[in-house]
């Protein structure tokens, strides 16, 4: 009886040490366990959907171009099986191919412009033209959503701007405030008035072509409204082309984008974004419209992709490896939409090599003012001995920043509708325990690489103001992208595609 009941306590002892055992691996593996935040994961589902917009230096429209109407446009289509019905109710016997692609936005639909009425617009933005662009993004969307959990999604949206600005216009607010003409010092360029013209966007509506079942389809156009483009990029003209390609069943979708400045236009910028699929995202204070069903928040989150640099633009190109834009308020809360209080939040990684540092032991106010190793520690910029000063190209300081440590450099005050804040970072052995790249030329030219980069304990460690005693703002990034932007310099192309991209965040 005795040695029974040792027995059974024995037995009972094994079953609780397996029980925690197995709780404490189950949960480890559950800590471990990520999910996809965007809906398209991998860039692998056939049925697309991407959509595109085109901003001027202030993130707005300021003026359409004029056969082209309001600059947002989408592809989302869905491939049905045609096959022939034998009790012949539905037939699709006249169809050539065995597949039927059901396109969800019309050319109609793309073509709308400014004062023409549709489903769902409010009536004071019908002649308003940036409030028209952005309720007609999310007319697009309302159309290519897809129902999925934990929320509904969109498009992959790719982006243009140029950086153009006609500082006698008067368009942009200077850090959120409305500001009169001013006489520039050489900072924008502008050829005169219409300079901040949006480009023309052609549309070759996504076909599967035979015989090798080759889905794809393509954005492209000219800042230059009067280029002919039948002939394609020929000549000194802007242009910007996104082909997207996909072997209908297999693999991921490509991506290929295409970017060339002008005389006219020598600062443009071409990204493919993953955006929040509610609220603003990054650097918009308009609701958008995207593919991030989940949100992606530090430190939790990584983002997998295949990038191919074939052409880099020159040597003024800042070509993001990985660029994130998020907004929060100096005293750590969410933005609201308020654009003297919101701060747009940007950080990148330059992986162009003639992009050098500007921030060293002798220009401390391009610098952060600290670093924070992955152990925690913490080096302050005027450590000149420990500071990694070849770790950062750039930061600059929110506007309305009111205790910013001196010395300091402020963001551009005009470049977005709201202040902002801007950290960019270069290859460099400090990032590698974050997966990024630690020295100048990798994944650049002739170096295609899939990279997975865990940016959320990199976005968590980097610095970023915020009022002394405020508690930390979360750090929720609502924009995910790549891409290039090429800064003040004519004449120049870049070239890359980028496929299975994907970011991924904790199961709970
Ligand atoms: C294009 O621009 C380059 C450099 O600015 C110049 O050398 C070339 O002649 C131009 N080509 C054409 C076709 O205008
Ligand atoms: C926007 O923020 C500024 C600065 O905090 C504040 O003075 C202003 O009242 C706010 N505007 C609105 C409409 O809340
Ligand atoms: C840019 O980098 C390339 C390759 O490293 C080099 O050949 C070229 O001289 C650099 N140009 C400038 C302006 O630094
Ligand atoms: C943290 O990392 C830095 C850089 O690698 C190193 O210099 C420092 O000694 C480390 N600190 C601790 C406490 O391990
Ligand atoms: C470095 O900066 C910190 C913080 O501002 C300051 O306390 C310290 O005195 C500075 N050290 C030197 C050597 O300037």
């Amino acid at each position: 009886m005795a040695k029974q009941s040792k027995i059974s306590c024995c037995f009972l002892v094994f079953v609780l040490v397996n029980l925690i055992f197995w709780n404490v691996v189950l949960s480890v593996r559950a800590e471990n366990e990520f999910i996809s935040a965007v809906g398209d994961s991998g860039m692998r589902r056939d049925n697309l959907r991407v959509a595109i917009e085109s901003w001027n230096q202030c993130n707005e429209v300021g003026e359409e171009a004029l056969q082209i109407g309001s600059p947002r446009a989408a592809d989302c289509f869905d491939i049905y099986k045609a096959t022939p019905q034998p009790q012949g109710e539905v037939c699709f016997c006249n169809q050539q191919l065995p597949y039927v692609l059901v396109h969800r936005v019309t050319e109609q639909d793309n073509k709308l412009r400014m004062g023409e009425p549709f489903f769902g617009l409010q009536a004071e933005s019908q002649f308003n033209v940036d409030l028209y662009a952005a309720e007609k993004e999310l007319y697009l969307g309302f159309k290519c959503q897809v129902e999925d959990t934990p929320n509904p999604w969109q498009f992959w949206m790719i982006m243009l701007k140029s950086g153009n600005m006609d500082t006698y216009a008067a368009k942009c607010p200077k850090n959120g405030h409305r500001v009169g003409p001013f006489p520039d010092q050489n900072t924008f360029p502008c050829f005169g008035k219409g300079c901040m013209n949006q480009p023309s966007i052609y549309h070759d509506y996504t076909k599967l072509q035979l015989p090798d079942m080759t889905l794809k389809g393509r954005f492209f156009g000219s800042w230059d409204l009067d280029a002919d483009l039948s002939r394609g990029m020929v000549g000194n003209i802007s242009y910007h082309s996104v082909t997207w390609e996909k072997k209908l069943g297999e693999g991921s979708w490509v991506f290929h984008h295409v970017l060339r400045t002008s005389a006219k236009y020598p600062w443009l910028m071409l990204y493919l974004r993953s955006d929040a699929t509610h609220g603003f995202s990054g650097g918009y204070h308009y609701p958008t419209r995207g593919m991030s069903k989940i949100i992606p928040e530090s430190p939790n989150f990584k983002v997998r992709f295949t990038l191919n640099v074939i052409k880099g633009g020159g040597p003024s190109s800042q070509f993001y490896l990985m660029d994130m834009g998020s907004c929060w308020k100096n005293n750590g809360k969410p933005c609201d939409g308020n654009v003297t209080s919101d701060v747009t939040r940007y950080s990148e990684m330059i992986i162009n090599p003639n992009t050098t540092s500007w921030c060293h032991a002798n220009n401390l106010n391009v610098c952060p003012p600290y670093h924070t190793f992955p152990n925690g520690t913490r080096v302050h910029r005027n450590d000149t001995a420990r500071f990694p000063y070849a770790a950062y190209h750039l930061y600059c300081s929110p506007g309305n920043g009111e205790h910013l440590e001196a010395p300091f450099n402020l963001c551009d005050p005009y470049s977005n509708p709201q202040p902002q804040e801007i950290l960019q970072i270069l290859p460099h052995p400090v990032w590698g325990e974050y997966g990024y790249p630690t020295k100048q030329g990798e994944g650049w030219i002739g170096d295609p690489r899939t990279w997975e980069l865990d940016v959320g304990r990199l976005s968590q460690s980097l610095y970023f103001y915020q009022d002394p005693g405020t508690p930390p703002a979360r750090r929720q990034w609502m924009s995910i992208d790549l891409g290039v932007e090429i800064f003040k310099d004519p004449d120049q192309v870049a070239e890359w595609t980028l496929s299975d991209f994907d970011i991924l965040v904790p199961k709970q």
